[in-house]
């Protein structure tokens, strides 16, 4: 896993340079490749872009969809913000729970589900919503969530 990283973020500087503005985009590269950003990343950005390990930290802390945690294969990243709350977050919480068997901020045993509970995902007009690795699922229902979990456990 790690020279797969090491090529994508050698690939981030190549294209945009080794200046501060590559930070982001070499964060992020190695957050899509690994699920988290390992502190060995952090230490190879440092020497690649000549930038305090303090301040690579300070802006992994800062976006929300990067994290020195390691994450599990479906990161589910269900909104907790008031519109969807008034239409049936918490059913959908409990379902969420109840099936994966771990609370919110948690990854499974087997690292297959991290649960997350964030702000507002823009898809107001679809609550409640969750997206998991990027795939948009609205209008959730205990049933549908049932079914989507149920689905990605066979991959
Ligand atoms: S309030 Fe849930 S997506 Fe906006």
């Amino acid at each position: 896993m790690e020279s797969i990283w090491k090529e994508k973020v050698d690939g981030v500087i190549t294209q945009s340079g080794s200046s501060r503005l590559s930070l982001l985009p070499c964060l992020e590269a190695v957050q899509e490749e690994c699920g988290y950003i390992p502190h060995e990343a952090v230490n190879y950005l440092r020497e690649c872009l000549s930038i305090p390990s303090i301040d690579i930290y300070g802006m992994i802390t800062f976006y929300s969809l990067l994290s020195t945690n390691q994450k599990g294969k479906y990161v589910i990243r269900l909104c907790n913000s008031l519109p969807c709350y008034l239409n049936g977050t918490e059913n959908i919480l409990d379902t969420l729970v109840d099936n994966l068997g771990i609370e919110p901020g948690q990854t499974t045993l087997d690292r297959r589900f991290t649960l997350e509970l964030v702000p507002c995902l823009g898809l107001c007009d679809q609550s409640p919503a969750m997206v998991i690795n990027g795939v948009v699922y609205g209008k959730l229902t205990a049933q549908l969530v049932t079914e989507v979990l149920d689905e990605l456990r066979t991959y």
